[in-house]
């Protein structure tokens, strides 16, 4: 078995205290000083200050300001600021809550890529099957040393060229279809560096582009038009990632590319301490108190077991209302948290749920909140 990263105690290193939010930054312009011309002094008129939304926002007595973020900020170009982000991408270590279900599924992914097999997750939006691979891309690079991981989320549209990488058409005017001219694509980057490729969402793609993930799967090559076929180099290893094939918008899995998954592992709402963790991980602003977090968690959960509803809230949904809450409780120290989550449940619910035919959300949502918080 292969040896895991993390430990359940040291899942979540990041601090859990209140932490500030940092105010949005401006660039403030000096005013030039100039002679001043003396003329009669003017009566004096009250002065409205009027204030954008920025300046609303550094003035809300919920968003503490950072000692410095009245300074002249250096404005960066945004080649700088591009540059700048692609460096913190790569600094910004994933954290994530790492028990239950996604313990054992982090496991099998180990088992499976020690085994030489692919895996594939299965479960409905928003449980958190990209973050935990993003997390396996994240340790495997620690354990091997190999950093190589691409993936592409795949829709309608993507075609086997999103994959494979494309001819640059000056180029190939100029040298004809060879390397030089040849943009290489994520799968093939993945292969050639023995790295991790994703397919993500791969039962959305059509089956002529699932079809061209044949051959890498089995036989680890795959044909490059006008160049050649390459080899994988050893290491190379492939996750998919998927909702159920019910779900809308989805294609079905071509039975070729299923049968080449042989690690099925099926994610589900998580079970209510670990989502009651994952949501307070996820909300690094103002954290809600232990009874309040519980609440949410029961509002969220009642949406997937509620029979007029079609499609329930995800762990974002759970996310959004303890953020939304822990903020407007601390704009709005006198009011009773029970009565904020009342007031702003709705707002996270509403395109969070999908109710069956003839039902209205605003009805279901009113009906789960008076459950679980009592009747207004
Ligand atoms: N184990 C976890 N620890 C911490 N946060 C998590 C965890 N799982 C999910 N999340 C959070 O839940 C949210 C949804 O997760 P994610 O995007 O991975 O879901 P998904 O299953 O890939 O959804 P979709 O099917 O819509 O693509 C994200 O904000 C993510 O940070
Ligand atoms: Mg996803």
């Amino acid at each position: 078995m292969a040896k895991k990263p993390v430990t359940k105690n040291n899942q979540i290193k990041k601090d859990q205290k209140e932490t500030k939010a940092t105010p949005p930054k401006v660039t403030t312009v000096k005013p030039t000083t100039q002679k001043p011309i003396p003329k009669k002094p003017a009566p004096q008129k009250p002065k409205v200050k009027v204030l954008d939304n920025l300046s609303i926002l550094k003035s809300s007595p919920y968003i503490k300001q950072k000692n410095d973020s009245k300074t002249t900020q250096k404005h960066l170009s945004l080649k700088e600021l591009f540059e700048k982000s692609l460096l913190s991408q790569k600094e910004d270590k994933l954290e994530i809550v790492l028990t239950g279900q996604y313990e054992q599924a982090l496991d099998l992914m180990f088992e499976a890529d020690a085994s030489n097999l692919y895996p594939i997750l299965v479960g409905p939006p928003g449980i958190g099957k990209t973050t935990l691979c993003r997390y396996y891309a994240q340790s495997r690079a620690e354990i091997t040393g190999n950093d190589s991981f691409e993936w592409i989320t795949f829709d309608e549209s993507t075609k086997p060229a999103h994959l494979i990488g494309s001819f640059n058409p000056a180029t190939t005017i100029q040298k004809g279809f060879s390397f030089e001219a040849f943009n290489p694509g994520p799968l093939i980057k993945a292969m050639l560096n023995g790295g991790l490729f994703l397919a993500n969402e791969v039962n959305r793609a059509t089956e002529y582009t699932q079809n061209s993930l044949l051959e890498p799967l089995e036989e680890k090559t795959l044909s490059v038009p006008h160049i050649g076929r390459v080899k994988a180099s050893s290491g190379f290893f492939f996750i998919g990632a998927m909702n159920p094939s019910e779900l809308v918008g989805t294609h079905r899995l071509g039975e070729a590319l299923k049968d080449r998954f042989n690690v099925w592992i099926e994610l589900d709402y998580p079970d209510k301490k670990t989502e009651m963790k994952i949501i307070e991980h996820n909300n690094p602003y103002y954290k809600v108190e232990e009874s309040i977090l519980e609440k949410i968690y029961l509002i969220i959960n009642r949406t997937r077991t509620h029979h007029q509803i079609q499609t329930p809230a995800s762990l974002r949904s759970g996310i959004a209302l303890a953020r939304l809450t822990g903020v407007a409780q601390k704009r709005n120290k006198a009011e009773e948290p029970n009565k904020i989550l009342r007031n702003l449940a709705s707002n996270v619910l509403f395109g969070a749920i999908q109710t069956k035919p003839g039902v209205k959300s605003k009805d279901v949502i009113s009906n789960i909140i008076s459950q679980v918080l009592g009747s207004a």
